[in-house]
């Protein structure tokens, strides 16, 4: 079965999908991108993503290629041409072709790309023993704006890497005073002894994620304690779980951070249960459904 990627208005090959190269996001990554889940059939949190990325385009000053509706009904038609009924959808808006100049060009069309990814079977609701991962940390060294989903990732490939090299999952970045802000491509979480969800506020130091802002709706929903504010990796090494969340890994527990024993070792009853709540969620009419039947 042919896989279809979009560029600027074509449903075209994925092979053969291109962009110039002077396109200001190759040469500045002077975009924004988002990732959506596909969970049996639905978007997931679709709303919450294109909310996202509308904010992400209004801080660059970058102009919208369509509008929402239209935008909707393009990821839909993507999906739907390449049958993805699990895997996730990728969007990315550019500031369009110019020839390379730092300013902004005048007139230029944005570009926008979209590409799926199939994975097989819906992300399961329930955890093994087993299903906890590692975490590395580092220190963070990106810029100061890290509130909007830009497609500037260096320093995230550079960590992920060295988490790959250890062994390890996701890397926990670090900032200058020893708190952490947040994976490479996840919102940091830890449950303290006291059983209080701990997560860092939604400044301009982290990615406001998707994911987080529906766990917080739902913890708040089931009247789960929890606090938004910096913990440190001491914290971390010393809560009762810890665990990461994001469009592609839903709520993924945290079972060692820098080679240390978080908790039992095993996933938490906490991350447990918001990993059930969130495929529920996930399943629910809440998230749209793409295709008819
Ligand atoms: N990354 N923080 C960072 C730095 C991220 O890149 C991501 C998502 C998140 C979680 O956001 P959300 O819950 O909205 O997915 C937090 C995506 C999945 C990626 O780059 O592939």
């Amino acid at each position: 079965m042919p896989r279809y990627a979009y560029v600027n208005g074509r449903y075209v090959p994925h092979g053969d999908a291109a962009v110039h190269i002077e396109d200001r996001g190759f040469q500045f990554a002077d975009g924004v991108y988002e990732v959506v889940s596909i969970h049996q059939g639905r978007l997931v949190d679709e709303a919450g993503h294109l909310d996202r990325l509308q904010r992400s385009l209004g801080e660059l000053r970058l102009d919208a290629p369509m509008s929402r509706r239209a935008l909707s009904l393009v990821m839909r038609e993507l999906i739907r041409r390449n049958r993805v009924r699990n895997g996730l959808i990728y969007l990315q808006i550019t500031r369009g072709v110019a020839p390379r100049d730092f300013k902004f060009p005048k007139d230029t069309a944005p570009t926008l790309v979209m590409t799926t990814r199939r994975i097989a079977g819906a992300a399961s609701a329930t955890l093994s023993d087993d299903d906890g991962v590692s975490v590395i940390t580092i220190p963070d060294i990106r810029w100061k704006r890290r509130d909007i989903k830009t497609v500037a990732l260096l320093p995230q490939a550079l960590g992920k890497q060295k988490a790959a090299d250890a062994g390890a999952f996701e890397a926990w970045q670090v900032d200058d005073d020893g708190y952490v802000t947040e994976g490479c491509s996840s919102n940091a979480w830890i449950v303290t002894k006291e059983g209080v969800l701990v997560t860092r506020p939604a400044t301009n130091d982290i990615l406001n994620g998707i994911t987080r802002q529906s766990i917080l709706a739902i913890a708040e929903r089931e009247g789960y304690g929890f606090e938004e504010r910096p913990f440190t990796v001491a914290e971390a090494l010393d809560a009762r779980e810890a665990f990461l969340t994001s469009a592609t890994t839903y709520v993924k527990p945290i079972t060692r951070v820098d080679g240390k024993s978080i908790g039992n070792g095993h996933p938490g009853s906490l991350s447990s249960s918001l990993r059930g709540h969130y495929v529920t969620f996930a399943e629910s009419d809440r998230a749209e459904r793409y295709v008819a039947g």
